[in-house]
């Protein structure tokens, strides 16, 4: 069982086309892309996908506060979007947009099964509307004062002073965010998925183990509380695609948006020939994992697979939430200057401190995680570069000047050689199960028993020693091995060092396997630094220019 390949579909959710990727994001990118290597270094057939959520009201009305037209603006955001990604090296193998061909027809023939399926219904209802817009307002887009507690300046769905929930048209005094006005109330028809249909075998779904057990319980709630009709069509001016049949009707984005995932790996399909229609078959075995924040539970894990379900498509092998990042205890922030974006970070730090910090960060389960800049400071300069760099620093010295770069052809000490490789399994159960936390310490724990094993044979000693040259390359040799191996358990993380550390040991692609073997009587290339330390310096200047950013942008 544990040797045959498996075939997987991996997303991450698409972020909204009307705004720059920050490093909030980066938890769910960096945990997906951890997870997708993990999943390739393992041998198996993995498929990480992704694309922009380039529809709805928000991006419509961007557009037009700059002046352009919408798909002008999702090509440049998905441009920006996409470098951010490439620069903390996540690697999807299709990168698409939801305002796509492929998702239109998707989205077509999906609402067609739903309909025919007889899920779909019409009914008229009542909105606020802005009067000089000549616009149906979203809950975002109304501002006013809250029924139960009277605070000012709330949105139309809920209160963040007393945390009520309510309609839009129960705000006292409401006001268009938009233009300032008093909306007034509009009736128009309005297409809704039954998701009731579906109760019964959703219930079953969320509790077949395909949801973490605190999603579940949140879900049940839910299920009590009973499942509504969900409004999927919006009017006119609306950027989306048109409800066929309709002339000025349109799918709701949180519709298409899920779909996109599908249309984005049809193209890759298309490109790669892979059988897309195998791959969705709800009879094949292939497994898909979508990965998504705590905040669009209800979409994917509810909405989600009963749209799968009601088009006899493949539903998910599993949902996986993560918790929210906050930046020094605090939800992030403009005006506290911790809305870091993913740019200015890049623009002063490397990648894989994050990746590494996030990693030592995250658990399976959807607990927030915190990033506080000192504690990331001290954990990436101590683990990293003390700790785990410094092996390979410490014993390369010697095999590049004594040894003109060869390994000696015996290993030292092979007790600690094959302690390291026995831990093979153990890491790998962390990193399969979203254990990263538990993974990172395990691989810490191993990087302290290297650096015991070189300060007890003290090398540079050893060195200085006459008739030492045998004893004093394999000791280095042993070194080297180790950190080969832990270069392998860190490579889903790390990814840039371990090609780097590829290049230096002169060696193929680390595979997971590999850790079960030793690099003996070979010759590795001259070593150069592979990892600088964090300067707190960087930080500062990161923090200057996120501050700068919020003061020009408002
Ligand atoms: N467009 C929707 C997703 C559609 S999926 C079919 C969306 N976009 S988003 O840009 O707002 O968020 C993208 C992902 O980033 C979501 O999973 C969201 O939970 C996650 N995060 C956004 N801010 C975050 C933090 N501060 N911390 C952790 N994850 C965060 O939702
Ligand atoms: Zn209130």
């Amino acid at each position: 069982m544990r040797d045959k390949q498996r075939q997987i579909l991996v997303t991450s959710a698409l972020p909204y086309a009307n705004g720059p990727i920050h490093i909030g994001h980066m938890v769910e990118y960096i945990q997906t892309d951890i997870w997708v290597r993990f999943q390739k270094m393992r041998g198996h057939q993995c498929v990480y996908i992704c694309a922009d959520d380039s529809h709805g009201t928000p991006i419509m009305l961007k557009a037009q506060e700059k002046g352009t037209s919408p798909e002008t603006l999702i090509e440049q955001m998905k441009n920006e979007h996409e470098r951010d990604f490439n620069d903390f090296a996540i690697t999807f193998d299709n990168y698409h947009s939801t305002h796509s061909k492929e998702n239109q027809s998707l989205a077509n023939s999906i609402f067609k099964k739903l309909n025919e399926g007889g899920h779909i219904t019409k009914r008229v209802i009542k909105q606020l509307y802005d009067p000089e817009k000549n616009m149906f307002l979203p809950d975002r887009f109304i501002r006013g004062e809250c029924p139960k507690c009277h605070a000012v300046n709330q949105y139309g769905d809920n209160c963040e002073v007393c945390g009520a929930t309510y309609a839009p048209t129960d705000l006292i005094n409401p006001i268009s965010a938009i233009t300032g006005k008093k909306p007034i109330e509009k009736e128009s028809e309005h297409y809704f998925f039954k998701l009731h249909d579906f109760e019964e075998n959703l219930l079953k779904w969320t509790h077949e183990g395909h949801l973490q057990n605190e999603v579940t319980n949140k879900l049940d709630e839910w299920f009590e509380a009973g499942l509504q009709e969900w409004d999927i069509s919006r009017d006119e001016p609306y950027f989306g695609f048109k409800i066929p049949g309709t002339t000025n009707k349109f799918f709701y984005v949180w519709l298409d948006a899920p779909i996109g995932y599908l249309a984005s790996f049809k193209n890759f399909c298309e490109k790669e020939k892979l059988d897309f229609n195998h791959w969705c078959d709800p009879n094949s075995d292939i497994e898909m994992y979508h990965f998504i924040g705590k905040d669009i539970i209800y979409f994917h894990a509810l909405f989600w697979p009963a749209i799968l379900e009601g088009s006899n498509l493949k539903k998910p092998s599993a949902v996986y939430a993560h918790g929210f990042l906050t930046v020094e205890g605090q939800k992030m922030s403009k005006s506290r200057g911790t809305f870091i974006t993913a740019r200015s970070y890049l623009n002063h730090l490397n990648p894989e401190y994050l990746r590494y910090y996030i990693a030592a960060k995250l658990g399976p389960g959807i607990d927030d995680i915190d990033l506080n800049l000192d504690d990331f400071l001290k954990r990436v300069n101590s683990d990293l570069i003390g700790k785990v760099i410094n092996i390979a620093s410490r014993c390369a010295g010697f095999i590049n000047k004594r040894f003109d770069g060869q390994l000696s052809p015996n290993n030292h000490d092979t007790n600690i050689q094959s302690e390291f490789a026995n831990q093979s399994e153990q890491i790998e159960n962390a990193y399969e199960n979203r254990e990263y936390a538990r993974a990172m310490r395990e691989i810490m724990t191993l990087a302290d028993k290297a650096n015991q094993y070189i300060d007890y044979h003290k090398p540079w000693i050893i060195a200085k020693q006459k008739n030492s040259d045998n004893e004093l390359q394999s000791i280095c040799t042993t070194g080297i091995n180790l950190y080969r191996v832990l270069a392998l358990y860190l490579k889903p993380v790390l990814p840039i060092i371990a090609k780097n550390t590829e290049e230096f040991l002169n060696i193929e692609p680390l595979n997971w396997k590999d850790a079960k073997t030793t690099l003996l009587d070979h010759k590795i290339n001259k070593y150069s630094p592979l990892m600088t330390r964090i300067e707190k310096e960087k930080i500062k200047d990161m923090l200057v220019e996120t501050k700068e950013n919020d003061i020009s942008k408002n």
